[in-house]
């Protein structure tokens, strides 16, 4: 096989993997990748020709691109997904595991041949700043034009990388196919892919192959594979002695200016499609200090947090993009985020509309008519009489974090920025307060480890369903949950000895509903006055109640300035119910159990501590 690298390429090491993965794939052609922007054209044209994209209308949403995948290609796929380390202990009993020479075995026969016909693309791509001590370089091989245009955003992706890389750098090789081989004349289709799915990770030789879809993080290895899994457990194989390692998060990262001239950083680690996005785009509301608040983006999905020398907990989004839930983004909800939609997006699964540009559920007035996410027509009566959406729930855009008109000025600092809080939140109807401030570090942890969310439409499988999501880390942490929790314990419990100032942890829940299941929080840029609270805590400039498992504020705590919100809609998001919360406790009990083998201890204590002073407030 002829792989021909251009003369830029000098790691051999890199040119022997490749041969050796276009052996074992059969490829028609080998094409190596320089990220340019003709580059980038010329593979949307094509994939125009082909049938994977529609261009959008230049008038209504110039340079921008439509796809929809196959029906059956929507999400992330949990139970198809691996991380195969040679005890299966160290996978830890929250993840798939198989043991690594029998999975080795399966995906060589998958992968034997399974690019006959198809191009394979080598493409280069750096998490992080460029060069930045904090950065990784990885490499993933791909016969998808799809995963290429979007490596292009979401990661720095390119020629440069290989001047970083140089002749012996070291990168994270991902292997990913569609697994559908064009052979015996077969024809293509809009979006290949196979019923067969495979996302593997060893973390041990770092390696990550993936088979059978083309969407999202299925396959655009740098983002979950990558930057969460995989690094997870980078951060926590160097912690060694004195070294404290370091944190892969599934947080956003915001910088905050608040009216008394003083900036934060916060990182907040909601589950999928729970309203990272939203929270790193917000727009305070106009009542509130007449805003003095500024809120700029860092990151929106992934943050890697390393202690620095004085011991401060520095952050950098190591994504170049933004790949965000389309479905309940419009002007109110999140300005920011449609005025970074406006030119040079690829949009998937949204609906077309007849004049050629995109619509989904909640961005506007439906259209009169339009055509689905499926490629049927679609007009609002037929959506409801069916109960058909124009998009699908898990629609997604991709665009380059630079079209972010808030985008903090710090986001591509390869230093990072200091983080002053911890913000947890899952996505609760009931039992869950709008907020409350862990008493310190071991319990803000025992938090986010027990910390339950409904499930949503980002990844396949039963929707709605409370679920514990610890640190909103379950389908992402590339190792043991409960070696995690304690990674997170000793990192604090190093930096602490070292005299540093731990951030604040705090736990949030936006999504209380009444009796009829709406809503009760207005949410969105209303969020803000929560922060505003937590940011006044900080400073100790606000009060709260000491309550069971922590401090929340009272009604009166809050500021209301420009908001209708009654003292009894209040009560109705931060009421706790001592039934719920027994019930709630025995879950955390069935968490812990399961995650029995090397659980911390001081998470058990914490859990007694708590439990009794639920106690004794039944009995007072
Ligand atoms: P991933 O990209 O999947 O990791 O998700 P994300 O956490 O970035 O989710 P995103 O911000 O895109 O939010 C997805 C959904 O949450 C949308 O349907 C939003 O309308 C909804 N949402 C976001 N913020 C709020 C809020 O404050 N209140 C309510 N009720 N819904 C919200
Ligand atoms: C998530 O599901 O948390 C996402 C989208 O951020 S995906 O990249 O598909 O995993
Ligand atoms: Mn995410």
């Amino acid at each position: 096989m002829q792989i021909s690298p251009p003369s830029y390429v000098q790691h051999q090491g890199l040119i022997q993997w490749v041969t050796s993965i276009a052996e074992k794939t059969k490829p028609a052609r080998v094409v190596w990748c320089d990220g340019s922007q003709q580059e980038y054209d010329r593979l949307c044209e094509e994939m125009v020709t082909s049938g994977t994209l529609k261009k959008l209308n230049p008038a209504k949403r110039p340079n921008s691109y439509l796809a929809w995948s196959d029906p059956s290609d929507v999400a992330r796929v949990e139970d198809r997904t691996y991380i195969c380390t040679d005890r299966k202990e160290d996978a830890g009993p929250t993840n798939n595991w198989i043991d690594p020479p029998e999975m080795r075995k399966t995906l060589d026969g998958l992968f034997e041949g399974c690019m006959q016909g198809r191009t394979m693309y080598v493409i280069p791509f750096s998490m992080g700043p460029l060069g930045s001590p904090i950065a990784h370089i990885g490499v993933e091989i791909s016969d998808s034009p799809y995963v290429v245009v979007n490596m292009r955003m979401m990661t720095r992706m390119g020629r440069s990388v290989y001047d970083v890389l140089g002749s012996y750098g070291s990168f994270v090789p991902c292997v990913h196919t569609v697994g559908m081989p064009l052979v015996n004349g077969q024809q293509d289709v809009s979006w290949p892919c196979n019923s067969t799915k495979y996302i593997v990770h060893f973390p041990e030789t770092q390696e990550i192959w993936s088979y059978g879809s083309g969407y999202g993080g299925n396959a655009l290895l740098g983002k979950k594979c990558f930057a969460l899994r995989i690094a997870s457990s980078m951060g926590r194989k160097q912690a060694h002695g004195t070294n404290p390692g370091w944190f892969a998060e599934h947080m956003l990262i915001l910088g905050v200016q608040a009216p008394w001239g003083k900036k934060y950083h916060v990182a907040a680690a909601f589950p999928s499609a729970c309203g990272k996005t939203n929270f790193a785009m917000l727009i305070p509301p106009k009542g509130l200090d007449n805003s003095g608040w500024k809120i700029t983006t860092i990151g929106d999905d992934i943050a890697w947090i390393k202690p620095d020398a004085q011991g401060q907990l520095r952050a950098i989004n190591p994504e170049n993009g933004y790949f965000g839930v389309a479905p309940g983004t419009n002007e109110k909800t999140n300005y920011n985020c449609m005025a970074s939609l406006k030119e040079n997006v690829i949009f998937t699964n949204v609906a077309l509309t007849d004049d050629g540009d995109v619509w989904w559920e909640g961005m506007s007035e439906a259209p009169a008519h339009c055509i689905d996410w499926q490629g049927k027509d679609w007009t609002p009566e037929i959506g409801k009489a069916q109960g058909r959406k124009a998009a699908h729930p898990n629609a997604r855009f991709t665009v380059a974090s630079v079209q972010n008109p808030v985008i903090d000025p710090e986001w591509d600092n390869p230093e990072g920025v200091v983080i002053d809080a911890f913000i947890f939140g899952g996505r609760r109807s009931t039992t869950v307060p709008l907020v409350t401030e862990a008493r310190n570090w071991e319990e803000g942890v025992y938090m986010a480890a027990t910390m339950g969310s409904e499930t949503t439409a980002a990844a396949a499988g039963q929707q709605g369903v409370v679920r514990r999501d610890p640190f909103a880390m379950l389908p992402f942490c590339g190792y043991n949950m409960a070696d995690y929790f304690a990674h997170w314990l000793d990192l604090g419990d190093k930096l602490a000895r070292s005299g540093a100032r731990l951030p604040k942890i705090f736990c949030v829940n936006w999504f209380r509903t009444d009796e009829q299941g709406k809503f009760v929080w207005p949410g969105f840029g209303e969020n803000a006055r929560v922060l505003k609270w937590m940011l006044q805590r900080i400073e100790g400039k606000a009060q709260g109640v000491d309550h069971v498992f922590g401090v929340s504020p009272r009604y009166e705590d809050l500021d209301w300035s420009g908001l209708q919100f009654s003292a009894d809609q209040f009560a109705k998001i931060t009421s706790i119910d001592a039934q719920s919360w027994k019930d709630e406790f025995a879950l955390h009990a069935e968490l812990f159990e399961k995650l029995s083998h090397g659980l911390p201890s001081v998470l058990l204590s914490t859990k007694s501590a708590l439990e009794s002073r639920l106690k004794q407030r039944l009995a007072a």
